[in-house]
């Protein structure tokens, strides 16, 4: 259950009509923890291998992470001697990812760069334009609003051809505190119930929900075409969809069978890959507004 709204510590005031703020700043150390060198358990296990196989990324290769956080994929890449530029708009998780880096091996090290920059302002400026084969975001595109910046500023440093890798929590089946689990006892099916999907909304995630007063951080929830509908307008086109279920099995019991279906069926995330098309000229449409 979620504590009482005036428990919750916000990262900031948010006053309606100003944008809001969204870096993790303020539970970067917690996060920095969760995620440790090598990545969480959904990293190491579905997320990481399923962005890497996307990227098709190659040895001395440049590749931009976006929103990298405490550096968990700029690491894996600089160890693949893979040239990584990676950003985040929180300061803090940006001087943690530079602590990891200094932990690898010398000649990885100086495989990548963190630098702080908000993906919802015009970044590109920072960035060497049409440079990079490939960029990704990891985890964090929900975390972003509006994201039509960071796709424009994606494609623009990417080169002709290539391709954008985002990874995300299924936005179907996932959607914050709109989607749930539930049982059929008659049935004894484990079923994922939809509430919400198809208008944008953004909800506050607290980050240690039994705590008496914890830090909550946003996420944004779009259906699937707003985030085709944004790289198009970049130029970006999509030219692979995955959809990726949990790792985890039930512990043995009588729902341990309807529950392993129920996760293999019902996928947790869903990666998109799109790719840097030259001379597609599309009408842009604007992204659709999130409430205040
Ligand atoms: C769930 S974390 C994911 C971080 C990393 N990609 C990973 O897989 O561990 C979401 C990240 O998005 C970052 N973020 C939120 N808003 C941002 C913005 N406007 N620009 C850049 N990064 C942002 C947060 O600071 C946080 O590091």
């Amino acid at each position: 259950m979620q504590p009482p709204k005036s428990k919750i510590v916000a990262p900031q005031t948010v006053a309606r009509k100003t944008p809001v703020i969204t870096d993790w700043s303020d539970i970067a150390s917690w996060y920095d923890q969760l995620v440790g060198e090598g990545g969480s358990e959904y990293h190491q296990r579905v997320v990481l291998p399923g962005v890497l196989r996307l990227l098709k990324v190659e040895q001395g290769q440049r590749v931009l992470d976006a929103a990298c956080g405490q550096g968990v994929l700029a690491r894996l890449l600089a160890m693949r001697d893979v040239r990584v530029t990676a950003f985040d708009s929180s300061k803090a998780l940006i001087d943690s990812a530079r602590v990891h880096n200094d932990g690898l091996e010398p000649s990885k090290i100086r495989h990548a760069e963190y630098m702080v920059l908000d993906a919802t302002k015009p970044f590109g400026q920072f960035l060497p334009q049409n440079t990079f084969d490939s960029a990704a975001c990891v985890l964090a595109i929900q975390n972003i609003h509006p994201i039509q910046p960071l796709c424009e500023g994606v494609a623009g440093a990417l080169k002709p051809g290539g391709r954008f890798v985002i990874a995300m929590m299924h936005p179907c089946f996932r959607g914050p505190k709109e989607t749930f689990w539930g049982w059929d006892a008659t049935d004894k099916v484990q079923y994922r119930r939809v509430d919400r999907y198809l208008l944008p909304r953004k909800a506050p995630i607290v980050a240690h929900p039994g705590m008496k007063e914890s830090h909550y951080t946003w996420s944004f929830h779009k259906p699937i075409e707003s985030y085709v509908k944004c790289l198009r307008n970049a130029g970006l086109l999509i030219d692979a969809i995955e959809e990726w279920p949990s790792h985890k099995t039930s512990q043995p019991g009588a729902r341990q069978a309807a529950e392993n279906q129920s996760r293999k069926e019902i996928p947790m995330f869903m990666a998109i890959r799109a790719i840097k098309v030259g001379d597609v000229n599309y009408q842009p449409e604007p992204e659709e507004p999130q409430p205040d």
